[in-house]
């Protein structure tokens, strides 16, 4: 995937001038802290240009996460056309401008961020491009005050959980529920931490009355066991300044997440989501689903298939069977 053309012109406006060794430097620094998944907290983008290095290094592969998450969404819900969003933890408004390029009906935003820092390159670069009209909202998303009024259509939380303090979550998942008039879809990267906070918000969203839209196709308990974990990968273009901030020379990255997006109502139909690279080998693939009877299955299709095999062969990982 490569960004779309505004978001990347907007990016290299906003480092214009920027020293390449500091972007560099804040780069690593970056790179580092989320690694180390640590949850003390402490916000990782609470300067500029830690906030540069981001959209050097980070949002290239988190837009290309929340894009294909919400494609997904597009896909099982093709009624689902929301006028409005709300973003939690929006950093320099990735959701926003992904929501716009999945749904072109979205008429207006509300950007929530407790990062000064943030806002206010965030506020710079969604003013580059033609997007809605965007609200900042500076606000803490884990006090009970930071849920903007009325409810949006499609509410987000894009690469969050892995900042908050773990004790955060049992309150959150209330308050994104009541921010949600439609769909919520929440991202993390895909890590098993990642994987896990992600079951931690499904169980509790499931039991304020969600309903699940994607990845699984059930309601049920995960079947997925560790140390496996269920995630996703999308495959990012580096542009000239993503390759340089990072110090690279491989110009794509493999971006790893997990999701999910729960609905109000439920979604029109149930399939099998493929949970791995789908195996090819002569005259047959081998896919491995989750099913909607929230169970793990290994499927073969075979050449003998005719039209199914030929079906199967164009599948990917992450797609519905
Ligand atoms: C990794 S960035 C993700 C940004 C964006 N959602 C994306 O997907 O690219 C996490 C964002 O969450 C914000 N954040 C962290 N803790 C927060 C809190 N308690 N309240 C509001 N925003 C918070 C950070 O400042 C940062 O902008």
């Amino acid at each position: 995937m490569e960004l779309p053309a505004p978001l990347r012109a907007a990016v290299d406006r906003t480092l214009e001038g920027v020293p390449l060794a500091d972007l560099q430097r804040a780069t690593r620094r970056l790179t580092e802290r989320y690694r180390a998944e640590t949850r003390d907290g402490t916000m990782h983008l609470d300067d500029e240009l830690a906030m540069r290095a981001y959209l050097a290094a980070r949002l290239p592969a988190t837009y290309a996460a929340v894009r294909s998450a919400m494609q997904v969404v597009a896909a099982a819900c093709p009624d689902f056309s929301p006028r409005a969003l709300i973003d939690f933890g929006a950093g320099p408004g990735t959701a926003l401008f992904a929501a716009a390029d999945c749904w072109p009906g979205l008429g207006r935003a509300a950007l929530v961020e407790a990062s000064p820092a943030a806002r206010h390159i965030g506020q710079a670069l969604t003013r580059e491009a033609p997007l809605p009209p965007a609200e900042w909202v500076a606000a803490d998303i884990t006090a009970a005050t930071a849920v903007p009024q009325p409810a949006a259509d499609l509410a987000t939380l894009c690469y969050v959980l892995d900042e908050l303090p773990p004790a955060a979550l049992p309150g959150l998942a209330g308050r994104l529920w009541q921010a949600t008039g439609g769909v919520l879809l929440i991202v993390e990267p895909g890590t098993p931490g990642g994987w896990r906070r992600i079951g931690d918000l499904r169980a509790a969203l499931l039991s304020l009355g969600a309903y699940v839209v994607a990845p699984c196709p059930h309601a049920l308990p995960c079947p997925v066991v560790p140390p496996d974990w269920c995630h996703f990968s999308r495959r990012v273009a580096r542009s000239r300044m993503h390759r340089l901030a990072k110090s690279g020379d491989v110009p794509w990255e493999d971006e790893k997440f997990s999701y999910l997006a729960v609905s109000r109502t439920p979604p029109p139909a149930r399939e099998a989501r493929i949970l791995a690279p789908p195996r090819t080998a002569k005259g047959h693939v081998t896919l491995k689903l989750c099913t909607p009877e929230g169970k793990l299955a290994q499927r073969t299709v075979s050449k003998r298939d005719g039209e199914s095999y030929r079906a199967a062969r164009r599948l990917d990982w992450g797609d519905s069977l």
